[in-house]
């Protein structure tokens, strides 16, 4: 039985049909279970104004609460405003000039060379923008790594990561722009630590961990010069802090650390453990989730784990994926509702050993029952990923 109801009447556990009306013209994937009231204030962000209801398919309440605990990622991505393919475009621009302009930016900071603010800066807003027109299209980017990058890779991903954690927990677009803009500046003392620590393929021993630490000090020392507002200054002061106050530089504890300061070390911690490096391989998206959601309370902020894991879902846009049918498949797009029905692009064969013919796959759609087994990374099974990216999504 299908029922129309006022978004103002909407309630979890409800089944949504279809959308009865709705303002502006953003294109909503709407049919799905509304889990959580995050769910509801998203379908109100994208201008809906009533909904059918499917009555037959209605939980009660309790129901629907066990249903969230089951699934805390069960909440609605960031909509998208222009389609995937079309930001592409522009995100595999972006992602290069990123890297450049870090790489300039970190050999004029080694030459005490003067750098001018306004420039990355401007950059990192048109990150924001992105993430606000499609936050898929560069969150596939985070995950083309090339080898001996990884600083630059790392700033840009950092800064990606946090403009799309600002824009899904509804900070004003001002601070999701600095927190953004911190990301990107927040590794930049890096420069100053000799390279034999700096790119030592292994664990540092205690000398060189407390030549390391310094790279906080000398990142800010060097914004501070160059006249970086103070708020960007203290949050990247903090990206190595804990809630524990076991973190460093200043050991600081619990409420001595700001909400930016607390996001940039989940996002920082999150993107160094998926990286690959000289030395390791980097760990699949949902490991690196499962040990953010392990160290918390501790360490890290537990309600900002679980809201990051909620933003980037638990097959991030661009991480890969072992489907029911034994294909390997590449996340394209979170679902609105149901972050473990995403939609793919299905191009391996793990039977046959090949490479197919790229192929989407909705996964919140399917008949024949073919769902995520579990989250992969590439060299699981020898894939170069970068070539794959290059030659079948970027088209
Ligand atoms: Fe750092
Ligand atoms: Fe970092």
């Amino acid at each position: 039985m299908l029922k129309t109801f006022d978004i103002d009447e909407v309630k979890e556990g409800m089944f949504v049909d279809s959308i009865a009306k709705q303002q502006g013209k953003l294109k909503v994937t709407s049919r799905g279970r509304i889990n959580s009231l995050a769910a509801i204030k998203q379908l109100k962000k994208k201008g809906i104004l009533s909904v059918v209801v499917d009555m037959s398919k209605q939980l009660k309440p309790e129901v629907a609460e066990q249903e969230e605990s089951k699934s805390p990622a069960e909440v609605p991505a960031i909509s998208a405003k222009v389609s995937f393919e079309a930001e592409l475009q522009v995100a595999t621009k972006l992602h290069n000039k990123g890297k450049n302009l870090q790489k300039s930016m970190l050999q004029s900071i080694g030459k005490n060379l003067p750098v001018d603010i306004a420039i990355p800066k401007a950059f990192t807003n048109n990150l924001v923008s992105s993430i606000d027109r499609n936050p898929n299209a560069l969150m596939c980017m985070t995950k083309i790594r090339e080898k001996d990058t990884y600083l630059l890779e790392h700033s840009l991903n950092v800064a990606i990561l946090l403009a799309n954690f600002g824009t899904y927990i509804d900070l004003p677009e001002e601070q999701v722009q600095e927190l953004a803009l911190s990301g990107f500046l927040h590794d930049i003392g890096k420069i100053k630590i000799p390279d034999e620590i700096l790119h030592k393929p292994g664990r540092l021993n205690d000398q060189e961990m407390t030549i390391m630490k310094d790279h906080v000090y000398y990142g800010t020392k060097v914004l501070i010069e160059m006249g970086i507002p103070d708020l960007i200054v203290k949050t990247i002061g903090q990206h190595h802090e804990r809630l524990d106050g076991y973190g460093y530089p200043d050991g600081l504890r619990g409420d001595e650390i700001t909400l930016f300061g607390r996001m940039i070390a989940i996002v920082d911690t999150y993107d160094a453990i998926t990286a690959d490096r000289c030395y390791k391989v980097g760990m699949s998206s949902k490991k690196a989730l499962q040990i953010l959601l392990q160290d918390a309370p501790e360490k890290y902020d537990e309600g900002l784990v679980t809201q990051f894991v909620q933003c980037i879902g638990v097959y991030p846009a661009g991480s890969l994926v072992k489907l029911s049918n034994e294909k390997i498949a590449m996340v394209l797009k979170q679902h609105p509702v149901h972050s473990t029905k995403p939609l793919v692009k299905v191009f391996y064969s793990i039977r046959g050993n090949h490479y197919l013919e790229p192929k989407e796959l909705d996964l919140a759609t399917v008949v024949n029952g073919v769902k995520i087994v579990d989250a992969v990374i590439a060299s699981d099974f020898k894939l170069d990923f970068n070539k794959y990216f290059n030659e079948s999504i970027v088209v």
